[in-house]
């Protein structure tokens, strides 16, 4: 009977080491040490025994049942502790790990153009000055000296709300209200919305931005106006930037110039942007004319003044290299992430 219990034993012991799970260990327990299991089948036989060796027996059978129990609950410890290091392992968390990077907002191209350019225009010492989108047709054009058969009134190209009140075609009555509000000397530069029904394609917008620059003083000058124009133009395009002054009519200056830069992709040798002319158009500028300052009541005798305007769209065009205007106002953010 010993040896039977022994091997019994050895089987039990056997088996603990084989499982891998825990439930397989619970069926060991109950086919050999349940109050059903094997080992307690040992203690119906003791009766068999002669009387001397029964205490003998029944101890080896206690025995047997401790060790066994033992080794089921050092197997159970190990299997418990491997399957939390495993759950351990797949939850690992790695703190070197960059995180992921919360999306930053960005300025808008015009935005940053406008910022750009009013921050270059600030450090010449001129102060901001805005004016409203919904403008009287007097500030937009009568006093800016555009007489009533200039193409420009014309229904096509402006926005009227009603009569006498339209959607400022560009930025220049920002001009006429400042100086009729202050007295001289005037260093503004002015940014805004502008609106005109053009048909929109790759280079017109029917809303777009504008900026003007004025500066009235005495003993100011045409040179004066070439001076701070270049001064901008080597900041904000580069030094490699050079000036050209064309020749213009503008019904507010007198004289008129269009203003060239070279151009920013070929440098002045002639490519498809500057349709091989080496010169892309920016600006439009001069002297304030007399009759814009009689309308606001400047002692033209005194004093004298400049005066350009710019599209911010076109200049953050040839800075940024963007071929359709269309872009800044669709909102891709494949496009605007890249400012
Ligand atoms: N207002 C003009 C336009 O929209 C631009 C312009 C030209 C502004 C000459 C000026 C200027 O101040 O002097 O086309």
């Amino acid at each position: 009977m010993k040896e039977e219990l022994e091997k019994l034993a050895a089987e039990a012991k056997h088996k603990i080491e084989e499982a891998d799970n825990l439930s397989q260990l619970e069926q060991i327990r109950i086919d050999y040490l349940g109050r059903k299991g094997c080992l307690n089948l040992f203690f119906k036989k003791l009766g068999q025994l002669p009387p001397e060796d029964r205490a003998l027996m029944g101890q080896l059978i206690n025995q047997s049942k401790e060790e066994l129990s033992q080794g089921l609950t050092r197997k159970k410890e190990t299997i418990a502790n491997l399957l939390q290091a495993e759950e351990l392992e797949q939850e690992r968390i790695d703190i070197t790990l960059p995180p992921p990077m919360p999306a930053s907002g960005k300025r808008h191209p015009i935005t940053r153009t406008i910022n750009d350019i009013v921050h270059i225009f600030s450090r010449f010492g001129f102060q901001i000055a805005e004016g409203p989108e919904v403008e009287l047709e007097y500030y937009n054009f009568d006093a800016l000296n555009i007489p009533k058969d200039h193409p420009s009134r014309d229904m096509h190209d402006t926005f009227y709300t009603r009569p006498g009140i339209l959607l400022r075609t560009h930025t220049s009555p920002i001009q006429i209200r400042v100086m009729e509000r202050g007295q001289p000397p005037f260093r503004i530069i002015a940014p805004g919305r502008a609106y005109r029904r053009d048909a929109t394609d790759a280079s017109h917008s029917s809303v777009f931005h504008q900026i003007e620059g004025f500066l009235v003083d005495e003993e100011t000058t045409f040179s004066d106006l070439k001076g701070i124009l270049n001064a901008f133009v080597k900041e904000f395009f580069g030094k490699q930037s050079v000036l050209r002054f064309r020749p213009s009519f503008f019904p507010f200056t007198e004289p008129s110039a269009e203003i060239d830069i070279s151009c920013v992709i070929c440098n002045g040798k002639g490519c498809s942007v500057c349709s091989q002319t080496g010169w892309l158009e920016i600006l439009g500028a001069g002297m304030i004319d007399p009759e814009v300052f009689r309308m606001v009541k400047i002692d033209s005798e005194r004093y004298l003044g400049f005066a350009f305007g710019m599209g911010i769209e076109r200049v953050a065009m040839l800075k940024y290299g963007i071929n359709d205007i269309r872009l800044f106002y669709e909102n891709d953010l494949r496009f605007l992430e890249q400012f």
